[in-house]
């Protein structure tokens, strides 16, 4: 997509910044909710530790922007080892794998994302390595081909990934854990964002005004820092450094994002399919031709956060607006003669 929308959970330029500066956890303690994943992967690592072995290879699913690659790191932190990223698509060459994974020392961290993407020849290397912590490869071929094994120290592969439907049912099944991270609830936003206000340097942000913040974020750390970030911009310049809830209104509607964290985009594919289709049910391909937009972004960017929000429902039939994304519009819904059919 070439427009950045502030309310994307994709990465931009600004929060790798962000990233690699202080705002990112660096220890467990300083991972913020998805409760069940951190007890789960507390235990693992406090085994593996007393056990002097690596902890279990991890996959980690779920939306763009929700800790995952935040995660891998922080386990090898507690694991007091080193982790190496790289991402399916960078691992065009087996050797390209071969090489970093007879780098690592024991127990460290080979961390892939967008592990959906990574090609079939080198997936391939994976699965002995995981199992056995060995790599076969064979030289030569035809008559004088030979198979020559290398051992690996023992480490730990994390691999991240937002379509975990894309993976083969083979490399699924060789990780000891896996875990779908879902959206944050507002409270926890809200924690991580007044620990990110503290460690960039601002004044203690009031309640309503972390509150404001977090409830634009679609659930997503990445995009509550993002905003977060915006606000601090648009308060030093326009608001001689007012920190107030209100702030954050003016800030965000700059930006075109709503008090639920809806932004231009969003808005109009709800408004073509409520004035142009009466509310629907239209098939992807026809909204997304009157938006304007490519249906495989409208699919990824916009879909997901308006289904979770309620004001979509995706029907045999086609895409159809809730009441409730009628009201957000402030139109009127259009009276439902089949409802009692559905
Ligand atoms: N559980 C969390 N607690 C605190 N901050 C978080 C948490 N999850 C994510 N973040 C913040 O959000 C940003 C995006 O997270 P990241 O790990 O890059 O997401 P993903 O890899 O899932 O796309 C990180 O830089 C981090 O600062
Ligand atoms: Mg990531």
């Amino acid at each position: 997509m070439a427009r950045e929308r502030i309310v994307s959970a994709a990465e931009q330029a600004a929060d790798a910044e962000q990233a690699a500066g202080a705002l990112r956890p660096g220890r467990i303690d300083e991972y913020v909710g998805q409760r069940d994943l951190v007890e789960r992967v507390r235990i693992a690592i406090e085994a593996a530790r007393a056990r002097s072995e690596p902890m279990e290879h991890v996959l980690l699913h779920g939306p763009p922007g929700l800790g995952k690659t935040t995660l891998a790191h922080v386990i090898a932190a507690e694991m007091g080892t080193r982790a190496y990223v790289t991402s399916g698509p960078a691992l065009t060459k087996a050797a390209d794998l071969i090489g970093t994974l007879t780098k690592m020392q024991a127990n460290d961290v080979l961390f892939i994302d967008e592990i959906h993407r990574l090609p079939t020849a080198v997936e391939e290397y994976i699965y002995p390595a995981m199992e056995d912590f060995r790599i076969d490869f064979t030289v030569d071929s035809g008559m004088h081909s030979k198979v020559v094994t290398i051992g690996l120290r023992p480490f730990t592969l994390i691999g991240a990934t937002t379509r975990a439907g894309l993976l083969t049912q083979a490399l699924r099944t060789r990780f000891g854990i896996s875990h779908n991270l879902g959206y944050y609830p507002v409270d926890e936003l809200m924690t991580i964002v007044a620990r990110a206000a503290r460690l960039l340097g601002m004044p203690e942000l009031p309640a309503p005004t972390l509150r404001a913040v977090s409830e634009r974020s679609r659930g997503t750390p990445r995009v509550a820092l993002r905003l977060l970030r915006r606000v601090r911009d648009f308060s030093q310049v326009r608001a001689k450094g007012s920190l107030a809830s209100r702030v954050v209104d003016d800030a965000l509607a700059l930006e075109g994002v709503d008090a639920l964290g809806l932004d231009e985009l969003d808005r109009r594919y709800m408004r073509t399919l409520a004035t142009t289709y009466g509310g629907g049910p239209a098939g992807i391909e026809a909204i997304a031709a009157s938006v304007g937009e490519d249906s495989q972004t409208l699919e990824d960017v916009v879909e997901p956060f308006l289904l979770q929000a309620g004001f979509l429902a995706r029907t045999r039939q086609g895409r159809r607006l809730t009441d409730a994304a009628f009201r957000h519009l402030g139109i009127e819904p259009p009276p439902r003669e089949g409802a009692l059919y559905e």
